[in-house]
């Protein structure tokens, strides 16, 4: 089967989209992103994920390309056509063409472009726990803006990576946990406590820490929004990480620190079944 990209109103062969070498995206990485899930050919909190981007826009004074029913179609077609049940859609807006100045021009035309792909992961519940490493955060200080500059998140992954782990999660100058460089970090304590950060210009505010947030409460488990240090996430019952294509991850190690029993905890654990499950009932087709 061919794959699809969706590139400023054509959807093309995905090894035939281009686009022009003067997107303020390509130079500067002047544009923002989403990643969407697609769960039991479901699009995951699609809503949340469209409010997130308008916010991103917003920030940078980015123009939306199309209206948000426009832009659900494009999605719904994407994924129609790459045949995707379990996988994601990725759009990217960048603010436009014009010749390299860092300066820009108030009146460029935005340029989107989407692509999708399955993910085995997607396909159900189970998981295993994953090594997590620590690095320092490199990045700037507007971290609620889902921008596509996203070079320390590429440097601090490419480091996990090496290490054999899974995720890096980026240290402020304070020796707190910001969030991982593609997720948001998470501690149980031993009395029960789900710890995360809160929202603030310090971190991306995350579709899937939302969501997780309303489950917990559903569940009434008791959860408190600060930040947290790398000895609490050492010494920690249980830490996990969340994202659109993570769902929540279980952590099993720390850098070098054996997290609880070296299993996927409970808490984690009940709650990625109850994000899938949730999906099945209240997803949009
Ligand atoms: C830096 C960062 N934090 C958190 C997240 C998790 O956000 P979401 O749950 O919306 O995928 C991401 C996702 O890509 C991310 O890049």
């Amino acid at each position: 089967m061919t794959r699809i990209a969706y590139v400023n109103g054509k959807y093309l062969p995905h090894d035939q989209a281009a686009v022009h070498i003067d997107d303020r995206g390509y130079q500067f990485g002047d544009g923002i992103y989403e990643v969407v899930t697609v769960i039991n050919g479901k699009l995951a909190d699609q809503e949340w994920h469209l409010d997130r981007m308008e916010y991103s826009l917003g920030q940078l004074g980015i123009a939306m390309p199309m209206t948000r029913a426009a832009l659900k179609i494009v999605i719904n077609t994407i994924i129609r056509m790459n045949k995707i049940t379990h996988g994601l859609v990725y759009f990217q807006i960048t603010r436009g063409v014009m010749p390299r100045d860092h300066a820009f021009n108030l009146l460029l035309k935005p340029q989107l472009v989407m692509t999708a792909k399955p993910l085995k992961r997607l396909e159900s519940p189970e998981i295993n726990p994953v090594k997590v490493i620590t690095v320092p955060d490199q990045r700037w200080q507007r971290r609620d803006i889902k921008t596509i500059q996203l070079l320390p998140n590429c440097l601090a992954k490419t480091k996990a990576a090496e290490a054999g782990a899974y995720e890096a999660l980026m240290v402020d100058g304070d020796g707190m946990i910001t969030e991982g460089s593609s997720s948001n970090a998470w501690i149980v304590t031993h009395d029960g406590e789900l710890i995360t950060r809160p929202t603030s210009y310090d971190i991306l505010s995350g579709i899937t820490r939302r969501a997780i947030i309303a489950l917990a409460e559903k569940r009434n488990l008791k959860i408190v929004e600060r930040a947290f240090t790398v000895d609490e996430a050492k010494k920690a019952a249980e830490v996990f990480v969340t994202s659109a294509t993570s769902i929540v991850t279980p952590v099993c190690m720390v850098d070098d620190q054996k997290i609880g029993n070296g299993d996927a905890g409970p808490v984690a654990t009940a709650l990625r079944q109850s994000y899938f499950s949730n999906i099945n009932e209240t997803a949009a087709e």
